[in-house]
């Protein structure tokens, strides 16, 4: 079975169907499932589907886009959902200066707000980092993560910073942007992350794998993601299939 290690089924482009859609993973071979929140809203609604669903879990946490309006009462509201059983982790949280939406002085202080509130309740970290490396890995460096990991979600940088990554103990997630066919670094990066430190994600409702490039996004995709991961090492679909459930499971502390 897979596990989709990063979802956003509350999203509203699900409005008219995520029963269905959410119904239909077990038989789709998807076992597990992380649904992440990415504002207030979004965390509320991702601990709904998780008390709802027995195969969802949940990660509570405020994206850099959103941080601008963001206060200490939301990282309260955050510290009380986070007390939910089945909410796994922190996330997702981190620097995006690709968009810019908030400032970058707010992205850095509500990322590392939410990383002391994840170490405080011992929860891992789900990284959100566009265009922002450096800084990325500077806020990380200032905390021990030898408890606590974390995953660099949708991972897209060089094998260089793939190494740094795992070498601070976190997890590399591979998401449907390594199936496009004008990704031509994919495959060397994706060959240089250990094994055991491998997830598999959608980010549904965005970054639609290819063959279905263009359309809605859902976690059953993340199959397209295991066969082209299976394809780069040369093993089968099944070892990644097998190994990135267990080390997901691992990383959210998960005895499913
Ligand atoms: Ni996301």
């Amino acid at each position: 079975m897979l596990f989709d290690s990063h979802a956003h089924l509350d999203d509203e482009r699900f409005g008219e169907d995520r029963m269905e859609v959410i119904e239909a993973m077990p038989e789709a071979g998807v076992g597990l499932i992380m649904n992440v929140g990415a504002d207030m809203p979004s965390s509320r609604r991702s601990v709904v589907l998780a008390k709802k669903y027995p195969f969802i879990y949940a990660a509570v946490g405020v994206h850099p886009h959103e941080v601008e309006e963001m206060t200490d009462e939301d990282l309260q509201d955050l510290k009380d959902l986070a007390g939910e059983e089945k909410v796994r982790a922190i996330g997702e949280i981190g620097l995006d200066y690709y968009y810019d939406n908030s400032p970058r002085d707010k992205q850095k202080v509500w990322f590392e707000k939410q990383i002391e509130l994840a170490q405080e309740l011992e929860l891992p970290i789900i990284i959100h980092c566009r265009d922002a490396m450096q800084d990325c890995l500077n806020i990380l460096r200032k905390y021990d993560f030898s408890r606590t990991s974390g995953v660099m979600h949708c991972f897209s940088g060089s094998a260089e910073t793939a190494a740094e990554i795992v070498k601070m103990g976190f997890y590399v997630a591979f998401g449907g942007a390594i199936t496009f066919k004008n990704n031509k670094k994919a495959c060397g990066v994706v060959q240089s992350v250990p094994m055991e430190r491998l997830l598999i994600e959608t980010d549904c409702p965005y970054l639609t794998p290819e063959p279905h490039r263009g359309k809605r996004n859902d976690s059953r995709y993340v199959k397209y993601v295991a066969e082209k991961i299976a394809e780069f090492r040369g093993i089968t679909v099944e070892e990644v299939e097998q190994t990135t459930m267990f080390n997901a499971k691992c990383l959210f502390q998960i005895d499913q």
